[in-house]
């Protein structure tokens, strides 16, 4: 009895009653039971002998490990884990939740669902360091009894791009150049030179909130615009924050990253394991920002373009609850890297709204882990819903169970049957009926605005951060041709004006050899361009 509960289908009796003369719990076995009496020797022809090839225990062990590995994710690959609790508060900001939203979690003040956490890097690969320039992932699954809710975050509040038809050239873009297998800063920025909507992002990220300085003391948040949807099927526009409680925000300059990275490349999943093996667990609140469901034309930008922040002054955080990581996994192949999020997982009384971006996500996660984990991976413990599950899916590779109901017939693998088949659940409330009348096109949306709130943010950094930002810009374009340098410049030039100049200054002044700001990065970027001929 392994799974959720659930016992694999016509093994009857005790298992652990089983047991070979002297073997105890501890004794080693294969995984077909068999007690293994040698475990450092393989059987061969007298002791320098040739070996044989029914050495089952051998090949059985060998060829499991050489099958260790899975693939790994295509974006954000290197990722730590744990578990915890999301406790309600029963209100959105001082009014009743369930004037918003019917979901079930939310509804009363001191009720715990379990969640699970997983925070990543995303651009580079599985063992990658964990202080590169980078969003960090912050993922949480909430297995409520309505069934898995995943919210699938980012540490930043925005994203490159508002299209998902444009999400793999952007990724491969970022990651190492296809023939020399490293990577190449001109790639990234050949392909934000035609993508102003990034401009925004790339301001984020080449500030010191590019390099949280863990997995603690950063924020999250869905991006994402989503819907609540109340008991009357009537639905709000919503957006879901994470801000961390006691512990905090800290990002890091590029030199305290490097410093770090010099002498550990998992301090991230380090600082989170050893804060929860000390007792010290880290907190974060859950915030919603609330808008009425429609285009919204006062605004200068659109609602469900995530390339914009929602500003706090107009649309504060409400909380709505609070969460606390209190146990680390027991073990991390099984609950991390398997684990398997994805925006479509939502319960009832949340719901999805137009945004193109989520839209696409909410394709591409299942299918991803049904190739990377495979067709069964909602069978995994760290995955499957902590409640009730009976559907009619049956089979595929790795079927670990039948999920099928106490009662429901064997032979009943459909529905509708009238012989003890499975049958519709009661609907929890009106559902939410959005009308349409349009043209099917392949447009973008009209308030673009791509630059205004990249400015706004760049005058709203500290000082320190805008000379971060501006080093590293100055760092990473200085490997980058001349067009490419030129289109990013006038972005951040429409974004502000200060902003353009001084990276055009920083530019001018790292191809006369003084390498901007003297940090370890631009020299850096000064020997890359060198190597590369790339000096101007
Ligand atoms: C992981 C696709 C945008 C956050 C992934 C994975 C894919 C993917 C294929 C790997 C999943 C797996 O192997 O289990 C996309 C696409 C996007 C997009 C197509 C846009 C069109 C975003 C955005 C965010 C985000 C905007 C942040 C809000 C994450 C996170 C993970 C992830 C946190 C890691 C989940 C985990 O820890 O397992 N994404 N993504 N992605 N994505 Fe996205």
């Amino acid at each position: 009895n392994h799974s959720n509960g659930t016992s694999v289908e016509g093994v009857g009796g005790s298992l652990d009653e089983r047991r070979s003369p002297g073997e105890t719990d501890t004794t080693l076995t294969d995984r077909q039971g068999h007690p293994i009496a040698d475990n450092q020797n393989i059987r061969t022809v007298g002791n320098r002998g040739p070996s044989t090839l029914e050495n089952y225990h051998f090949i059985e062990k060998i060829s499991h490990f050489d099958r260790e590995r899975i693939p790994e994710r295509v974006v954000h690959a290197r990722g730590a884990g744990a578990h915890g609790y999301f406790e309600a508060y029963g209100k959105v900001g001082d009014e009743p939740v369930a004037r918003y939203t019917r979901a079930k979690l939310f509804q009363e003040a001191g009720k715990r669902t379990p969640v699970f956490v997983r925070f990543s890097t995303v651009v580079h690969g599985g063992h990658s360091p964990e202080t590169l320039r980078d969003p960090r992932g912050f993922a949480t699954k909430f297995y409520t009894e309505d069934g898995n809710w995943d919210l699938v975050g980012n540490n930043l509040k925005i994203f490159f791009i508002r299209d998902p038809l444009k999400f793999p050239d952007m990724v491969h873009s970022f990651r190492p150049d296809p023939v020399t297998n490293f990577n190449d800063p001109e790639r990234m920025f050949d392909f934000l030179a035609g993508t102003p909507e990034a401009t925004h992002m790339v301001t984020f990220v080449f500030s010191p909130w590019g390099i949280p300085a863990n997995y603690r003391q950063m924020q999250g948040s869905g991006v994402n615009t989503y819907k609540w949807v109340n008991a009357n099927g009537e639905a709000v526009l919503v957006k879901y924050h994470w801000e961390p409680l006691k512990q905090g925000i800290k990002n890091l300059t590029q030199h305290e990253a490097e410093g770090i990275q010099a002498k550990n490349y998992s301090h991230a999943t380090q600082d989170l394991y050893e804060a929860i093996e000390r007792g010290e667990f880290p907190e974060w609140e859950l915030c919603v920002q609330i808008l009425s469901d429609g285009e919204h034309p006062e605004l200068d930008f659109d609602p469900l373009d995530p390339t914009k922040l929602w500003d706090q002054e107009h649309f504060p955080f409400l909380p709505v609850g609070k969460m606390v990581l209190d146990r680390n996994p027991e073990n991390y192949f099984a609950e991390v890297e398997q684990a398997a999020f994805g925006t479509g997982v939502l319960v009832d009384g949340l719901d999805f709204s137009d945004d193109k971006l989520l839209q696409g996500r909410t394709f591409s996660y299942s299918d991803t882990q049904r190739h990377r984990v495979g067709t069964n991976y909602l069978q995994l413990p760290i995955n499957a819903p902590k409640k009730h599950v009976a559907t009619n899916q049956r089979d595929g590779q790795m079927t670990y169970y039948v999920d099928r109901a106490e009662g429901q017939s064997p032979h009943v693998n459909y529905e509708p049957s009238l012989l003890d088949g499975l049958t519709e659940a009661k609907p929890q409330g009106k559902d939410h009926e959005p009308a349409y009348q349009a043209k099917l096109v392949h447009h973008k949306i009209d308030r673009t605005n791509d630059f205004k709130q990249a400015g706004e943010t760049y005058r709203k950094f500290e000082n320190w951060e805008r000379d971060e930002l501006i080093g590293n810009l100055v760092a990473a374009l200085q490997v980058c041709r001349p067009p490419i340098r030129q289109r990013m410049i006038d972005y951040f030039t429409q974004a502000d004006p200060e902003y353009g100049r001084r990276v055009a200054e920083g530019l001018a002044q790292a191809d006369a050899g003084s390498p901007h700001l003297g940090s370890v990065s631009a020299q850096q970027g000064a020997d890359l361009a060198e190597r590369m001929g790339r000096r101007t």
